[in-house]
């Protein structure tokens, strides 16, 4: 509480409303008294609510800052590992070394899945998106572990916690060798977390396979980078959801459907087609004209943020991992010279520069999943694994502090009430 009041006046009456201060960020004005006075807000694509208190993530849009748990995203990228941020997401402290080992011990102890769980695979054709058979198998979790379903239990949602962070890259690779007619790979838990997702996912069981180190380290600072982003739709859509008591493996079934379309999760793949349909640079003017030509409909894919109104800060750490792994690997990548003259057009020019209009973490993301040999058709996959962690947290959050179901109302503009017209009267 602030001790503020912000005082609302509408037909001769005067609403007073409490101001609440965080520790960063705007001040938000508690409306739920405009109920009372018989008035609801009204807020489409929720630009300026607030929809809870949180304690995970801060993102300051103006300044390109993103905070997890106070630390900023570019010293977590370059300084700490994917798992060490998944416990800092869940727990609100760094570990100690003892509590790392502990809790890499205890993901180590829950990466393999029910073996009944790959024949949920066999239900999908194989050119099936790997994003619908994520969608489903993750769902499916929750007819497999009864023993931690209690979300009022701090256990189970522990437990489940665990469960999910361990199998969410047992799950992924999964998919992609379903896709790909391959047998599937059994976790091994001699690997760090991202070695291992590697291996399960370009490893077979005729040859031993060696992950390669600049690529194991490339794919645990893109899981970082995707960890978590405060009350992103996906995000909102597992809160939601968890906000009717559905247990969080349903839960997290919901955020990754949420996660899939090119206007949040989508995108990364979205600039990959992009990219690829620009073709060459000499293209680059013709569709950068499409783009602001309003009757075309042509977004620039990876570029702006309902937040960000300058750069994201997740997608400087990328351009530089970019740089990185494409020269580790000695590939030269005529898509990343591509989109780095997008980029260049773009923030010189007006419809963008005007329009806040930067490149987000989907803009490089795409290229360093192509040079680790990702296809395109996972990129949304990997996004979901790297997000698990921070929809776990939020859901967390949520369930263990005071909440209520989250069920907005409207502004009504149909019909007023009628009678029913029997069909040989119409
Ligand atoms: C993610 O919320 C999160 O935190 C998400 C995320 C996370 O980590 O969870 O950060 C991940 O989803 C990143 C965003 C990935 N999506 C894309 O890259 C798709 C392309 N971007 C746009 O669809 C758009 O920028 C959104 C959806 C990301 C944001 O949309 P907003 O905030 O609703 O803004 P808007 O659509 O109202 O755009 C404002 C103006 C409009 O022009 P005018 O009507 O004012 O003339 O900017 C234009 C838009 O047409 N615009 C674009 C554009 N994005 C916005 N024009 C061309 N290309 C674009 N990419």
């Amino acid at each position: 509480m602030s001790g503020k009041q912000a005082k609302l006046s509408i037909d001769q009456q005067t609403i007073d409303l409490p101001v609440y201060s965080g520790t960063l960020g705007p001040d938000v004005i508690d409306v739920k008294d405009v109920l009372a006075k018989g008035y609801f807000t009204f807020d489409p694509g929720f630009m300026a609510t607030a929809s809870c208190e949180s304690k995970i993530t801060y993102i300051d849009g103006d300044q390109g800052i993103l905070l997890h748990r106070g630390y900023p995203i570019e010293q977590l990228a370059t300084q700490s590992t994917y798992e060490e941020v998944c416990y800092l997401l869940l727990n609100g402290e760094l570990p100690s070394p003892v509590q790392m080992q502990d809790f890499r011990d205890r993901i180590k102890s829950h990466t393999m899945v029910h073996e009944q769980l790959q024949f949920f695979y066999r239900g999908f054709r194989r050119d099936a998106h790997p994003m619908a058979v994520m969608c489903g198998v993750v769902g499916a979790l929750s007819a497999f572990y009864h023993d931690s379903l209690d979300i009022r239990n701090p256990e189970h949602r522990q437990v489940s916690a665990i469960r999910l962070i361990a199998k969410m890259p047992t799950i992924a690779a999964m998919c992609y060798k379903y896709s790909e007619g391959q047998p599937f790979m059994y976790p091994r838990n001699d690997l760090d977390y991202s070695a291992n997702f590697l291996r399960m996912m370009f490893g077979n069981p005729c040859e031993d396979y060696e992950v390669n180190p600049v690529l194991a380290r490339a794919m645990d600072r893109i899981f970082i980078l995707h960890a978590d982003h405060e009350q992103n739709a996906s995000t909102s859509t597992v809160r939601m959801a968890g906000s009717t008591e559905a247990n969080p493996f349903a839960c997290i079934a919901a955020g990754i459907a949420a996660l899939w379309g090119p206007s949040h999760g989508g995108a990364n793949e979205a600039v990959l087609r992009m990219l690829g349909e620009i073709g060459s640079v000499d293209k680059v003017d013709d569709f950068v004209r499409r783009v602001k030509d309003k009757n075309d409909g042509t977004k620039l894919m990876g570029f702006g943020h309902r937040v960000y109104k300058n750069f994201d800060p997740r997608a400087k750490v990328m351009k530089q991992t970019c740089d990185e792994v494409l020269n580790a690997l000695g590939i030269q990548d005529p898509q990343l010279e591509l989109a780095m003259k997008l980029e260049d057009i773009a923030l010189k020019d007006d419809y963008f520069v005007s329009r806040k209009l930067y490149p987000n973490v989907d803009f490089y993301s795409g290229i360093i999943l192509k040079a680790i040999g990702i296809p395109m058709s996972l990129f949304t996959v990997i996004f979901a694994l790297g997000r698990t962690p921070g929809w776990i947290a939020h859901w967390q959050e949520m369930i263990s502090n005071p909440y209520k179901i989250a069920r907005p109302r409207q502004l009504y503009t149909g019909s007023l009430q009628r009678n029913y017209v029997p069909a040989n009267q119409r």
